[in-house]
């Protein structure tokens, strides 16, 4: 839900203001004079993500960063491959809802209410599920073979809280005991966990 654009377009230049937000906004807009076809077409979500890590899936973004024509139209798409058995783990996007559609494969998804209710389920090709603006959520291939889902964001920037890397991997770490605490850890537990990080860092 980002502002309405006012203008018809505004390819993002995001080499001009340091590559940041001008505003709350969005970027400074391409000179018109140097706008083509091309600007409007991302081949960024062609090919598959490499599934080879921690949660066998991969996130391909197509953001604003990396499709700039998105940029003051409030709205954007990722891709999400997943190898068998991969998970996307639980996390939200604090400026979206966000629109899935699968590709192929099985896929559980579920979202968690500000109420902990769970609503879940196993998605099919073809099939949409929405998740609600900053729930947390996640996606499950809880198929044989690799799955593919995209993803359609209402923000040119939707933001991830990816929460076992925001927990265990933030910079700088969040302290051992705040995490002991709050999930009722053994403390070596922690240290555990964040090993398992530390080569994807
Ligand atoms: C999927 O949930 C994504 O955030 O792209
Ligand atoms: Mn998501």
């Amino acid at each position: 839900m980002d502002p309405d654009p006012i203008e018809d377009f505004c390819i993002a230049d995001l080499t001009r203001n340091g590559g940041t937000l001008s505003c709350n906004y969005g970027f400074p807009c391409k000179p018109l004079s140097q706008v083509t076809s091309e600007d409007f077409v991302f081949s960024g979500l062609t090919k598959p993500g490499n599934t080879t890590n921690l949660f066998g899936s991969a996130v391909t973004p197509g953001s604003v960063d990396f499709f700039p024509a998105v940029n003051t139209l409030g709205l954007s798409a990722n891709r999400v491959d997943f190898a068998p058995g991969g998970i996307l783990p639980p996390h939200s996007h604090p400026r979206a809802t966000e629109l899935i559609t699968i590709i192929h494969g099985k896929v559980l998804i579920g979202i968690i209410t500000s109420n902990n209710q769970v609503f879940s389920r196993v998605v099919e090709k073809g099939e949409v599920f929405i998740v609600p603006r900053g729930l947390l959520h996640f996606q499950y291939n809880v198929g044989k073979n690799k799955a593919r889902t995209y993803t359609v964001f209402n923000s040119q920037k939707p933001g991830i809280i990816n929460t076992p890397i925001s927990l265990f991997a933030s910079l700088p770490l969040i302290p051992d005991e705040v995490l002991v605490k709050s999930y009722m850890l053994d403390t070596n537990l922690v240290q555990v966990i964040r090993d398992k990080f530390a080569p994807a860092k």
